[in-house]
């Protein structure tokens, strides 16, 4: 089938309280969110990028591969999964969607590979790329003073969920329309394929593939993208 990777980049990143959104901050002389279309557009298999962008955003006109001819611009939503709601509209329903975090530049050629295999896959229908959780998991008590531990989670079958997440468009639209319409809380594209009742399949991926979040994961980033380089 044909894939259509589409980037929700319409965020205002507020735990990395810098003075723009993180996806215009620079790692060496590109921004992450270059990063990240470039790692998606030079892929052979990614037939164009949807990128949901802020109605108001002053930096997107502002790089140099925004008027791309493989790139379309959309406008984001209150919610990721708005923003992406809003991008998978110009998505045909017989192409999968390849959804992929602007906050993530460090993805490569080879973890899109590896997700890329579940189009073939039986019995799922598409998959994500993910990680083993390494630490120890403890279940808060809610809204417990002190706050304390109600008990340990068996971390065994525990996995970081990270993007790309790689579905059939027709399904992805269907799932996140009734997903958001049952006001579900939806932080994946995999959480609303799992609610209307679909298994997904879990890709054990390159930890290095990390979403940009607080400031300590842009030299980080740097030094991923430096490795990739060497
Ligand atoms: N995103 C989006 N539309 C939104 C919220 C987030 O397109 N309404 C995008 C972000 O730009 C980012 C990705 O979704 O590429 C992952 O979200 P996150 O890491 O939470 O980014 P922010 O929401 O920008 O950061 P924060 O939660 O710290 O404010
Ligand atoms: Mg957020």
């Amino acid at each position: 089938p044909t894939i259509v990777a589409v980037v929700p980049a319409a965020g205002i990143g507020s735990r990395m309280q810098a003075d723009r959104p993180k996806q215009y901050l620079k790692l060496g002389n590109k921004t992450v969110l270059e990063h990240t279309l470039s790692a998606l557009a030079t892929h052979p298999r990614i037939a164009r990028v949807i990128v949901a962008v802020s109605r108001n955003d002053p930096y997107f006109d502002t790089l140099p591969l925004a008027h791309s001819d493989w790139l379309i611009r959309v406008e984001g939503g209150t919610e990721r999964a708005d923003s992406v709601f809003n991008a998978l509209q110009y998505v045909d329903d017989d192409e999968w969607a390849l959804v992929h975090d602007a906050a993530r530049p460090c993805v490569t050629h080879m973890d899109i590979d590896s997700l890329l295999e579940v189009v073939q896959w039986p019995d799922v229908k598409g998959g994500i790329l993910a990680t083993p959780v390494r630490d120890t998991m403890k279940r808060a008590q809610a809204g417990s003073l002190p706050l304390h531990v109600a008990h340990t989670e068996c971390r065994e079958d525990l996995w970081h969920a990270l993007t790309p997440q790689l579905f059939p468009a027709s399904l992805l639209k269907n799932s996140l329309r009734e997903a958001l319409n049952a006001n579900i809380r939806i932080t994946d594209e995999a959480s609303a394929i799992e609610w209307a009742g679909y298994r997904v399949a879990l890709i054990d991926s390159n930890p290095a593939n990390i979403k940009i979040t607080r400031p300590a994961d842009m030299p980080l980033a740097a030094f991923y993208l430096n490795q990739q380089d060497t």
